[in-house]
């Protein structure tokens, strides 16, 4: 493996550009692989073993394409193909739950955590299981938010259509008095101003826990220590996507505000 060899990101869709994002301000000097499996999204109604082998199917294109390190960006891809992928592949890859259990856990002050996640990552329980090895007594809820990723995914970020949508699964939480939300899903960190603006209408404090920083952090603490990390001047960026590559590139070119050389490409795998 070579320090200028791209880093890879995958996503169910769209939703992962929050974490590329995230990883362009960590990583400026590093090349980029995204792929998106539009064509089979969304993930997080889909069952456990399907989830599991497209996600190693997308992993296994990236490391196809030569990169030395792999973020699974798709919380319901994590929770179901994480394992896998990393008992599979021989380099290093890392997924969004332990990063933000880890952040989510230090900012509690009442132990109290609520999740709002696809249905998929919500009944894998893999976010509670996690949470407590940080600490046992945090008590973890979560409400599967279907809707909010179709909203998001159809462009509704911060708008009287996606508070709505938000509003009502936030009363799924009912009494429980959380003082800590998880973003569970990649896509809803592109609605974040919505969440921060229901909040403060309630006049609430809630400390909002977007997964990617932390994620970056992790995969930049491992290729440090591998001596691979990159100083490249004019890096680059290959967006792959599985499906209408059309949308796929103007979502992209929404979201993504760079001055990194891109390419789009639809594959096939
Ligand atoms: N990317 C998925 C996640 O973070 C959400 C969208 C989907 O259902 O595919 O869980």
């Amino acid at each position: 493996m070579k320090k200028n060899d791209p880093i890879g990101v995958f996503d169910s869709g769209v939703g992962g550009l929050s974490v590329l994002k995230e990883l362009l301000k960590v990583f400026p000097e590093e090349n980029f692989k995204y792929i998106g499996d539009t064509l089979r999204m969304p993930y997080g109604v889909r069952t456990p073993k399907d989830v599991e082998s497209s996600t190693f199917e997308c992993l296994n294109f990236l490391a196809e394409q030569g990169v030395k390190g792999i973020v699974i960006a798709c919380n319901t891809a994590t929770c179901y193909g994480l394992k896998n992928a990393q008992e599979k592949l021989d380099i290093p890859v890392v997924g969004v739950v332990e990063p933000a259990c880890s952040y989510a856990y230090l900012v509690t002050k009442n132990n109290k955590v609520a999740l709002i996640a696809t249905e998929g990552t919500v009944k894998s329980k893999v976010y509670e299981e996690t949470i407590k090895k940080f600490n046992k007594n945090i008590v973890l809820k979560g409400v599967g938010a279907p809707q909010l990723v179709l909203d998001v995914e159809n462009g509704n970020l911060n708008n009287d259509i996606v508070e709505k949508t938000i509003t009502n699964y936030l009363n799924e939480f009912e009494d429980f008095d959380y003082d800590t939300l998880i973003l569970g899903c990649t896509h809803f960190p592109l609605a974040r101003e919505a969440f921060e603006k229901i909040f403060e209408k309630q006049n609430r404090k809630v400390k909002l826990v977007d997964p990617a920083n932390r994620t970056a952090v992790a995969l930049k603490d491992i290729l440090r220590k591998d001596d691979l990390l990159n100083q490249e001047k004019n890096p680059k960026i290959d967006f792959f996507s599985t499906n209408n590559l059309g949308k796929f590139k103007n979502t992209v070119e929404n979201v993504i505000d760079t001055d990194n050389e891109e390419s789009f490409k639809e594959v096939f795998i």
